[in-house]
């Protein structure tokens, strides 16, 4: 049984400075997909789906079988619920066994993005389950129905988010965005430099899908340990049924949408340097 905590995993990410990434699945194949590419690579797995997604992915469908397949993977995975928005999806994800959520609170004031973040914190813990939240604001939004500003995230604010909510790992905007980006990403590798000199959990970057190999690593160099990556995966699922399209049954698409999420999530697993990290079920190396 590999199911552990993403605390765990981040734990390990930092000690040996290297990225994690969290790869959001829609459906069963996403889901073998991300795990095979992880087996293959011996590298840890996020294993997650935001809020925002339950209305394709239903979580109790979609849920038991993340946590079914992290049971039984040769490597740490951590199933984890992105963007939480309510506590009743929180609560729902917990008790299928979900190891790890986020609270996203970002859309409110600091002061209340505290305060919420401390009760869903204090819920999830109840479960022994990790936790994330975010301040200042990634740009986009994770299903692409509003197109969010990005608000950089101010390094004092980040060091008092830490102190009074005692979290797991945080989400900063530091111009990163959900979706592709519009032209080359341009990243404030400045503010997260500061923020990681005045923050000491392991730092998330949300907008993964399109930043370069190169800034990816600046990023790891600087603190950041977890890495969302969701729009690249749709996308090449996408690409690959196309191309390979027309297809004369339904088992030869299904091993397609296999195929091409699992590239997808290798490439960014060799970029984000996770692979060759544990050997023999959960040792890490
Ligand atoms: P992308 O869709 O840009 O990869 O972002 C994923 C993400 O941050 C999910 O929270």
């Amino acid at each position: 049984m590999t199911l552990v905590k993403m605390k765990e995993i981040l734990g390990d990410a930092e000690k040996n400075q290297y990225g994690v990434g969290a790869f959001s699945v829609a459906n069963m194949e996403m889901v073998m997909a991300a795990i095979k590419a992880a087996e293959k690579l011996c590298s840890p797995l996020i294993l997650q789906i935001a809020e925002v997604r339950l209305k394709h992915s239903l979580l109790h469908i979609i849920g038991p079988a993340m946590v079914a397949a992290a049971e039984k993977a040769e490597v740490p995975v951590a199933v984890h619920l992105d963007h939480g928005l309510t506590e009743n999806t929180i609560r729902e994800a917990l008790e299928i066994g979900f190891t790890s959520i986020m609270y996203d609170g970002s859309h409110h004031s600091l002061k209340e993005n505290i305060f919420n973040t401390k009760k869903m914190a204090a819920i999830a813990r109840g479960y022994g389950a990790s936790v994330e939240a975010e301040i200042g604001q990634v740009g986009g939004s994770e299903d692409g129905s509003v197109d969010l500003e990005i608000l950089i995230t101010s390094t004092e604010e980040a060091r008092r988010f830490e102190h009074e909510t005692g979290v797991d790992a945080l989400a900063i905007a530091i111009g990163n965005a959900h979706g592709m980006y519009k032209g080359e990403p341009s990243l404030r590798i400045d503010r997260l430099q500061e923020i990681n000199k005045e923050v000491d959990i392991p730092l998330v970057l949300h907008g993964g899908s399109g930043i370069s190999q190169e800034d990816f690593r600046t990023c790891i160099r600087h603190g950041i340990r977890k890495i969302n990556v969701a729009t690249s995966t749709f996308n090449s699922v996408v690409s690959k049924v196309n191309e390979r399209a027309p297809f004369q049954d339904y088992f030869s698409y299904h091993e397609n949408v296999i195929e091409a999420a699992a590239e997808n999530v290798k490439r960014h697993m060799l970029m984000f340097q996770s692979n060759s990290r544990v050997k023999g079920g959960i040792t890490y190396v």
